[in-house]
């Protein structure tokens, strides 16, 4: 491969929108998202719980098999057209070119039919192996998920292992035929906490060791902070903020994003700092609010943001966008917070992360 083909992304995505006809109305889970996914990289995306996080992920890869679904758009692998094509023409790529980590492994795993085979099987028929050469990929596989006595593995049921395990056994079914692209939709929520360190730097290592592009999906936004290259944040069905990592964390525009990052502990705010919690509900997607989606919810928000939708617009630091009329920092944005501070609207103190006196309000304290 030439340097130049090196470079360009192994799939770039364009105004994907994926709306669910429902008797209400269309919900607009994915509402016109652009990105692309490079070779060794990875790209985290984090929103809110319902902003369409695990939607994107699938209609990318051709999963939504929702009877009412419509996507429109484009994906293009490799530079060839997803959108439209069949399951069963997918299914070509799955496994093989495109692989997903789901939330909990035991959505992928059979509980009735012990682990060993069920990796011996993927490999068959995803690589046309031999029984012989099927078991010795798959313990060679379970050996690099860092399964221990990964031979004795081979012969339990998928409830007998602890749930870092099964998904370490995930992990390795989806890199099982060296996919390009490797989707990872909140892949340790399930987990405690020192077991989702384990298993992040697991996908880590193993997306640079086989040169992967990797989607990490997540409403954590800690958790995609040290492991990933390029961050989308994502607010009702869109990307409203999308950066190169460490510009998001520390020249963040949007005032969402701002909310979710405040909502965070941080080691290096001092003890006692208040968390703020992101005041209000996400909006309805079937009945959006004009405007600005977040406007609602925003202590920044002035008129115009209740009646213009803002256009994603470059930042400074290069591949740094964000769609907003009063971003973080801006004069637009301080005049605003005044203004409906001075009308009564407690929820601006609280999601610019001034806390608020009441101890009963929503927020709580980080020791
Ligand atoms: N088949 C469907 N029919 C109607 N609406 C749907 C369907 N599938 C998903 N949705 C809606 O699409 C929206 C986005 O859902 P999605 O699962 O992508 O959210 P998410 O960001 O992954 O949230 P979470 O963090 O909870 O996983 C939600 O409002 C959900 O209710
Ligand atoms: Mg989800």
């Amino acid at each position: 491969m030439t340097s130049d083909a090196a470079d360009q992304p192994v799939l770039v995505v364009e105004d994907l929108r994926t709306h669910f006809l429902v008797p209400a109305g269309a919900v607009k889970a994915v509402d016109g998202v652009s990105l692309s996914l490079q070779r060794g990289k990875t790209l985290g995306v984090v929103g809110e719980s319902g902003s369409g996080k695990t939607v994107l992920a699938r209609t990318i890869m051709g999963l939504n098999i929702a009877g009412n679904a419509v996507t429109t758009g484009s994906v293009k692998y490799g530079g060839k057209e997803l959108v439209g094509r069949s399951s069963k023409e997918m299914k070509q790529l799955w496994g093989t070119e495109m692989a997903m980590v789901f939330q909990d492994p035991m959505t992928s795993l059979n509980p009735v039919v012990k682990i060993g085979r069920q990796l011996v099987e993927h490999v068959r028929v995803h690589l046309g192996a031999s029984k012989a050469e099927a078991r010795s990929i798959g313990t060679e596989l379970l050996h690099s998920v860092k399964i221990p006595d990964a031979d004795e593995r081979f012969d339990v049921y998928p409830h007998e292992m602890s749930g870092g395990m099964r998904q370490r056994v995930c992990i390795a079914m989806a890199l099982a035929c060296s996919p390009d692209v490797l989707f990872a939709d909140e892949p340790t929520t399930a987990l405690d906490v020192t077991v989702q360190h384990q298993i992040l730097n697991l996908l880590g290592s193993q997306q640079r060791n086989h040169n992967m592009a990797m989607m990490l999906v997540t409403h954590d936004i800690g958790v995609v902070a040290g492991r990933t290259d390029e961050i989308a944040v994502m607010y009702a069905g869109k990307i409203v903020e999308k950066a190169p990592t460490s510009a998001l964390f520390n020249e963040m525009r949007h005032p969402y994003t701002e909310a979710l990052l405040n909502s965070i502990p941080q080691t290096t705010k001092p003890k006692h700092t208040r968390l703020s919690a992101i005041t209000g509900r996400p909006p309805d997607l079937i009945n959006p609010p004009s405007g600005c989606s977040f406007a609602p919810r925003c202590p920044y928000a002035r008129p115009k943001c209740h009646e213009e939708e803002p256009q994603l617009q470059a930042a400074g630091s290069s591949g740094h966008e964000f769609a907003c009329h009063t971003p973080v920092g801006s004069p637009a944005a301080k005049e605003a917070f005044e203004a409906n501070i001075s009308e009564g609207l407690p929820q601006a103190l609280v999601i610019a992360g001034h806390g608020i006196a009441s101890e009963d309000d929503p927020t709580v304290w980080a020791s």
